[in-house]
């Protein structure tokens, strides 16, 4: 394949001062005028990570908050010039999607639906079966255990109805379980295990592909991405429902991983894995990646060049055996998860806090230009 110069390379380390891995407080939300300003005139002449992937047929894409979104300018040209594929990060979760019983609010969530389309982005949903960010009267009523089939069923009804594929917000694809296998391989006991019993897997996927013929749906989870007691797992419970003839499409490996040694799979595991998923018949995205630095020891170039190689080995890997969506759980280390969740600071993503590409970007961008 011919090279695509990707002019992005005005910064390889840091952009500040500050160590990146000891920022005690969140870097700023937003660039500072003059590099934004740099950075608007950096990319508008670039190539972009989505036009190499258009070129390689897989769709690159971001997990997207409402807040950024509405208030950054910075956050908004990024997201439409780099990715091709967008997920809600909070707001399609039931909490946000069914409030209240019966009430279903899909305002924020539209808009970015609305942002994707105006972009030619495609959506990824995500998600309508999971034991977290469950709104109260929902679980309340789960673990009566009364009406629970009920309201699950109709919670995804209203939800795939609203977004059916072939209406005004159409949203293609569906994480419609999410993270329903324990770490050593077990089904998880969650408030739907315990009120449906094991047969609920099938059961939301009968109800999603009734509600929305055309969605695919997909199992997502974490910590399935090589070989392992809970790949395994995973693969042995996606055998059985396509054995069955559930209407499943899809796995989504979600790619949390971190620097440092089994932080991530060996590309051997990675590929034998989503090798075997895909011979069952079933297409595989990568759904939620981002590169731990905190997993990692060196200095803070060492591990961007680390985070950089393995974001490489992924991404590379993925392309090899098929897979046709490639996300992450963000694009800016300004707006991520991993230091709420995990009470560090880092830089898990492609872009630091103050917008500038990171090598991992320069990395990513590489493998999607050469292979
Ligand atoms: C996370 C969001 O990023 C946070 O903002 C929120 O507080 C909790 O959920 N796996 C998933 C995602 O499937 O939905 C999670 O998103 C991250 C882990």
């Amino acid at each position: 394949m011919k090279w695509h110069p990707v002019r992005l390379t005005r910064r390889a380390g840091l952009t500040t001062g500050a160590s990146l891995i000891g920022l005690g407080a969140p870097g700023p939300a937003h660039a500072t005028g003059e590099t934004a300003a740099m950075n608007r005139q950096d990319h508008a002449t670039a190539t972009s990570l989505r036009v190499l992937a258009d070129a390689r047929g897989i769709r690159i894409g971001a997990a997207v908050a409402s807040r950024p979104l509405a208030n950054e300018t910075l956050y908004r040209d990024i997201l439409a010039r780099e990715f091709s594929s967008v997920t809600c990060e909070n707001v399609m979760k039931p909490s946000f999607l069914q409030p209240s019983r019966g009430r279903f609010d899909f305002q924020t969530a539209d808009v970015i639906v609305a942002f994707a389309k105006a972009h030619g982005m495609t959506i990824r949903g995500h998600t309508l079966v999971w034991h977290n960010q469950n709104p109260a009267w929902l679980e309340r009523i789960a673990s009566s255990g009364e009406n629970a089939g009920a309201i699950l069923r109709d919670h995804i009804t209203g939800v795939l109805t609203h977004y059916r594929s072939d209406g005004p917000v159409p949203v293609p694809a569906w994480d419609v379980v999410n993270e329903a296998i324990t770490d050593t391989g077990a089904l998880r006991d969650t408030l739907w295990a315990r009120a449906l019993g094991p047969g609920y897997l099938a059961d939301v996927f009968r109800w999603a592909n009734e509600a929305d013929p055309d969605a695919h749906l997909f199992y997502n989870d974490y910590g399935a991405e090589g070989m392992g007691r809970k790949a395994n797992a995973v693969y042995a419970l996606l055998r059985g429902l396509v054995h069955d003839g559930v209407p499943v499409h899809g796995v989504g490996l979600q790619m949390h991983v971190g620097i440092g040694a089994r932080q991530s799979p060996s590309r051997a595991d990675l590929a034998a894995n989503i090798s075997r998923l895909r011979a069952l018949g079933l297409e595989v995205h990568v759904t939620e990646m981002d590169v731990k630095l905190q997993t990692g020891t060196g200095t803070d170039d060492e591990r961007l060049a680390e985070q950089a190689q393995v974001y490489a080995d992924m991404l590379g890997t993925c392309i090899e055996v098929g897979v046709t969506s490639f996300t992450f759980w963000g694009f800016t280390d300004a707006h991520s998860w991993i230091p709420g969740f995990t009470g560090k600071p880092d830089g898990a993503l492609p872009f630091d806090a103050t917008y500038a590409p990171k090598p991992a970007y320069h990395a990513l961008a590489r493998v999607l230009a050469e292979g």
